[in-house]
């Protein structure tokens, strides 16, 4: 699209446009109107500019796919405030990796320098008290949230079938994160840090079949030390949060294939457009018949031989994805196309 830049005053010394000429013939525009389309000639440019970029980084990465099944999804009708938790624990995840790398710049774990280290960052060291903050709050609200958004998915039914599995993989996370907790509280090596692990330490000791094991492994001698304090950083800083991380991934990548769980108040209602029961044909699988009844697909049999077919094997217009989850885990077949049913996110 070509857009026409607004007309130029001629200046003192410039000649003026010949009589006839065709740039002379444009009526003269009003300051706001040249304004205007100032302005609207330099959004062209520089969405065009942005476009070039884009294009040429998305015809190397497919980032434009990426993006677009992570976000922009048809997610159901009733989705509401609850179901940002997610997301903010995984916001809070990022900012105490953000954190944490500042800290780690500045930060020795040793048993006799861990402290004077902290202390020297908190005291000495430009917004080293704020990051220290933010870290240490995170740490607590990341905990909080996590609480929130499992209550989230437990009440609106979101671990059942197909999402048992983001819920195993969310229990993990669960526990990575305490792990994350216990091991973070170790590093500043103050005298409440020593005896917290010390005491945490003996609860795990006392947990059944591995706990003893468990707890040998975390303290990695015979009392809480040096050894113990080298073990925790290394589990805080690098194994832990790589695990966090791979595991988030996993746990986004169901969520985005099996769509979101609807509130269960809306569960009840039957999208726009959605086959009424009746009218499905013997033998196209869904989620809450999972057998087809014996009588059913054989009376559909003697009705009509085309059914033989139909009973192994879904009609040809039979939604491509019948034999899928449906999207919003409401246990009814998904409509061919989003309808009001759905709202994009
Ligand atoms: C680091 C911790 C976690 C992060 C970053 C995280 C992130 C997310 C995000 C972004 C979503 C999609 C949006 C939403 O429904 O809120 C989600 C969904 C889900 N999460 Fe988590 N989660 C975490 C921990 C957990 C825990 C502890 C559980 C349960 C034990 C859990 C179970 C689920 C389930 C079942 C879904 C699917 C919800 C649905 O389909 O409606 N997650 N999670």
């Amino acid at each position: 699209m070509k857009l026409s830049l607004p007309k130029r005053k001629s200046k003192q010394g410039e000649p003026a446009p010949a009589e006839g000429d065709a740039v002379a013939a444009e009526p003269e525009l009003s300051r706001s109107e040249r304004r205007a389309r100032k302005t609207a000639a330099a959004k062209h440019h520089s969405a065009e500019g942005a476009k070039d970029v884009a294009g040429w980084v998305d015809s190397r990465t497919n980032a434009t796919g990426i993006y677009t099944a992570l976000l922009s999804r048809h997610v159901p009708k009733g989705t509401n405030w609850f179901y940002t938790l997610g997301s903010a624990t995984m916001f809070i995840f990022a900012m105490q990796a953000i954190t944490g790398v500042f800290l780690a710049m500045y930060y020795v774990p040793s048993t006799t320098q861990a402290y004077a280290s902290i202390t020297h960052l908190t005291n000495d060291v430009w917004m080293g008290e704020f990051v220290r903050g933010m870290h240490k709050w995170g740490a607590s609200l990341m905990i909080i949230l996590i609480f929130l958004h499992m209550g989230r998915t437990f009440f609106f039914g979101a671990y059942k079938y197909p999402r048992e599995l983001n819920w195993v993989i969310g229990v993990v996370l669960l526990v990575l994160t305490t792990v994350m907790g216990l091991t973070g509280y170790l590093l500043p090596f103050d005298q409440r840090s020593l005896w917290a692990t010390v005491v945490a330490n003996n609860i795990t000791a006392s947990g059944p079949v591995v706990g003893p094991y468990l707890a040998d492994f975390l303290r990695a001698g015979p009392e809480v030390g040096a050894t113990t304090l080298s073990r925790f950083y290394a589990l805080h800083m690098m194994l832990i949060p790589g695990l966090i991380g791979a595991l988030i991934g996993a746990h986004l990548f169901l969520v985005v294939k099996l769509g979101t769980t609807a509130p269960p108040w809306v569960r009840g209602t039957r999208p726009k457009g959605a086959l009424d029961e009746q009218s499905v044909p013997a033998g196209v699988p869904s989620s809450d018949d999972a057998e087809v009844p014996v009588a059913a697909s054989a009376a559909a049999t003697d009705a009509d031989p085309a059914a033989t077919e139909s009973a192994a094997e879904p009609p040809a217009d039979a939604p491509a994805d019948a034999d899928e989850p449906d999207g919003d885990g409401d246990g009814q077949r998904p409509a061919a196309e989003p309808d009001e049913g759905e709202a994009s996110a």
